[in-house]
């Protein structure tokens, strides 16, 4: 066998444990160790049944990840899978934890399945850019159904043991402890003289041959929708449908190519990078010099759109909320605003009455900053004004009991002055959540220049609480994000200026992959944001900064702010979310061109991506030299968490990466020289390049 797996017996039972922490992925040596065991089995006459198990948290949880791109290392998954089926004597896979992707397919390869009641089950391989390489679309759909298995594959999502076991895919519940039922289980089907029964074989799941040809076109026709720009989803089809017409063999061997496939695409290397750029994203030096302060009681100040979505997002995560707005009726208004979301809730069935009254029985309304005077953490989610958020944290400071963590929500404010408002600098951090904060995933967690690790370390643990994923960033105008934000959304109004239209730009970006282009962005978000940023910073622009709102600020002049007046780049009629261009625009741009003198040209899709990539590469490359991103990845996660990134391409460094850090600087020199201030490179790019290096280098460097 090998050190992650082995065998032990209960009488006539074999227990095969899967060991290989933290989640008992399928490694080289979790492989050769089940062929080991099934060996075992079949030559140990003294054997009658055998249970596959995991040890510790879970059932075994996938193929590793980390395997891919390495060089394939015999056994393959698939032969394990066979290689359980063809035991000679019935296998039982034992399923708690989440049976996911090869853990499932190993299970399949099982002769029945048992599991606990929070078990769960999924083919999550197109999250990471692939599909199922080892039987998972042969074996699924012959007891699941094909439309059943085609929609676990292309979702991805996990399938709780009784939605499993009403498919059909998992044999029974487990009542108390799963390995004693699973053993109650092998001891009938020995006591019943039942066998091995291959799931190859079966075909229960299936329809007439006519009834299949019909679930696959009807897949093919859906999978665009579906399938949201990945390219495996339409090769688990094609592998499904084959599999119906060929021996195992041949069907494997087919699975297996088009596994292959997935593996190659830049799409799977994308979408690798962001789920380890996600989980390293928590990794940070605060972590691990202090333990987080005790968190359970949270307030939140204002009760707006984003202190409203705060609250859900705390109150969803079990704590208790007091939220504090000036007077009687802006708390009536902040309470109807989170209410508004559970009622929501329930409308649409996602709640019960009596499970929203539990949760608003956590929920606490005031008029009075004294009553925030028992809690662990305060976010403050006022105007986003130095003066106001000054003022709020001098009354924190009187109110808070000693060591409440004190938070700002800014999204720009340099929280150094906001901290100086207080006695207890060391207390404050920034909380930039993403608006609405109840459903969107980022938490920016800022860090000012005095702030202790354990008040960041707060930051990070209410995070988790919220299932929120986090990103350190240091202190700069606008943060990671916003700052970076700020770069790209100028590139695409310089192009605007000279001569593409923002139709054309929002359309090569949906076509990149982005959910909505800028223009249609800037109208969901308010025009009028950007432009009292504008009005703000007037002051500090330099006079041979090339200006970015003269086609913005003549949209806001007329009172035109986006999705909120019915009017901005698009028009919206009623109920209509999407909008068409708006026919005015056109005028406004030509008189915008002709007043500073500007001959419009034509712009290829091709170059407003180029441009716009290069301005987000580039200051993101500067955040990093200036020590705002502790890492190339944390970029990475911002942009795919909080600026709708196509996650199949891994965020903007990774992206970087792959298109060629050399050619991202080729970009940039040819941009440099018409404006050679704004794209000027970064001296990071410069300096990778000359070394031949990559972003991810810099991430393995951080990762130690
Ligand atoms: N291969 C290699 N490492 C894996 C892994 C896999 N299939 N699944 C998880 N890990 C690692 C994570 O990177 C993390 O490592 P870290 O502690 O060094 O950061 C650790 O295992 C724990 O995972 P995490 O996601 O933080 O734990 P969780 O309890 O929140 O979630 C899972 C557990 C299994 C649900 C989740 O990790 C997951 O979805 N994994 C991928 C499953 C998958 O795609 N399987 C199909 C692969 S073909």
């Amino acid at each position: 066998m090998s050190d992650q797996v082995t065998l032990t017996r209960d009488g006539d039972i074999a227990i095969v444990t899967v060991n290989n922490p933290p989640v008992n992925a399928l490694g080289v040596a979790v492989r050769e160790g089940l062929v080991a065991a099934m060996e075992e089995v079949d030559s140990d006459a003294a054997i009658k049944a055998a249970i596959i198990i995991g040890d510790g948290r879970t059932f075994p949880a996938g193929a590793d990840i980390r395997e891919f791109g390495q060089a394939p290392q015999p056994p393959a998954l698939f032969e394990v899978c066979s290689r359980i089926e063809d035991t000679t004597k019935p296998v039982i896979a034992a399923i708690h934890g989440t049976a996911l992707g090869g853990g499932l397919e190993i299970s399949l390869g099982a002769h029945y399945r048992i599991a606990d009641q929070k078990g769960r089950i999924g083919l999550p391989e197109v999250l990471i850019g692939v599909m199922p390489g080892a039987g998972g679309t042969i074996r699924l759909p012959r007891i699941a159904g094909i439309a059943a298995a085609l929609d676990i594959m292309i979702s991805g999502r996990q399938v709780g043991a009784k939605e499993a076991a009403d498919m059909g895919v998992v044999d029974r519940i487990a009542e108390g402890d799963l390995l004693e039922a699973a053993k109650a289980f092998a001891r009938e089907l020995i006591d019943e003289g039942k066998g091995p029964r291959k799931t190859s074989e079966r075909s229960e799941g299936l329809g007439t041959p006519e009834e299949n040809a019909a679930a696959f076109e009807t897949a093919r026709n859906g999978i665009v929708k579906k399938a949201k720009g990945l390219y495996a989803p339409a090769r688990m089809v094609d592998s499904m449908e084959f599999s119906l017409s060929h021996s195992l063999q041949e069907a494997s061997e087919y699975e297996r190519d088009c596994f292959m496939e997935c593996l190659k695409t830049p799409q799977q290397k994308g979408l690798v990078h962001a789920f380890f750029a996600e989980r390293a994203s928590a990794k940070v030096p605060e972590n691990g010099r202090a333990d987080p302060r005790p968190l359970e009681k949270i307030g939140v100040i204002g009760g707006g759109t984003m202190g409203a979505g705060i609250t859900v997002a705390a109150l969803n995560a079990g704590l208790r909320v007091t939220m504090v707005e000036r007077d009687a009726e802006s708390i009536e208004k902040g309470q109807q605003n989170v209410e508004k979301v559970y009622d929501r809730d329930i409308e649409k069935g996602r709640k019960t009455p009596e499970q929203k009254a539990a949760i608003m029985a956590r929920y606490t309304p005031s008029t009075s900053y004294e009553d925030l005077g028992d809690a662990d953490l305060i976010i403050e989610a006022v105007f986003e004004n130095m003066d106001v958020k000054k003022e709020v944290f001098g009354i924190l400071d009187k109110v808070a009991k000693p060591g409440a963590v004190l938070a700002s929500n800014t999204s720009y404010l340099n929280i150094d002055e906001i901290a100086s408002a207080t006695s207890r600098p060391q207390d404050v951090i920034g909380l930039h959540f993403f608006s609405p904060a109840n459903i969107m995933k980022l938490l920016e967690i800022v860090i000012p220049s005095n702030a202790a690790d354990d008040a960041v370390a707060t930051g990070f643990a209410l995070a988790k609480a919220m299932k929120k994923v986090p990103v350190r960033a240091g202190l700069c105008d606008g943060f990671i994000g916003n700052r970076i934000l700020g770069k790209y959304a100028t590139s695409a109004a310089y192009m605007v200026e000279d001569g593409a239209s923002p139709y054309q730009i929002d359309k090569a970006l949906l076509e990149f992959g982005y959910p909505m282009g800028i223009h249609a962005m800037g109208d969901l978000a308010g025009l009028d944001i950007g432009w009292a940023n504008r009005k703000n910073n007037a002051a500090k622009r330099a006079n041979d900064d090339r200006y970015n709102g003269t086609i913005a600020d003549r949209i806001c002049e007329k009172g035109w702010f986006g999705q909120k007046t019915g009017k901005g780049w698009y028009v919206y009629e009623k109920g209509d979310r999407r909008g068409k261009p708006n026919p005015e625009i056109e005028t406004i741009i030509a008189e915008a061109r002709s007043s500073l003198g500007i001959t419009p040209r034509d712009f290829s899709d091709e170059e407003i991506i180029r441009r716009y990539l290069a301005a987000m590469i580039n200051e993101g490359a500067k955040v990093l030299e200036e020590g705002i991103a502790l890492k190339p990845s944390d970029i990475d996660v911002t942009f795919l968490y909080g600026y709708g990134f196509p996650r199949y391409r891994g965020g903007p460094m990774k992206y970087a990466d792959m298109y060629g850090l050399e050619n991202v600087l080729a970009d940039l020199r040819e941009f440099e020289k018409e404006d050679p201030k704004f794209w000027k490179p970064a001296q990071l790019l410069v300096d990778l390049v000359e070394k031949g290096e990559t972003f991810d280098d810099l991430n393995k460097r951080a990762a130690g």
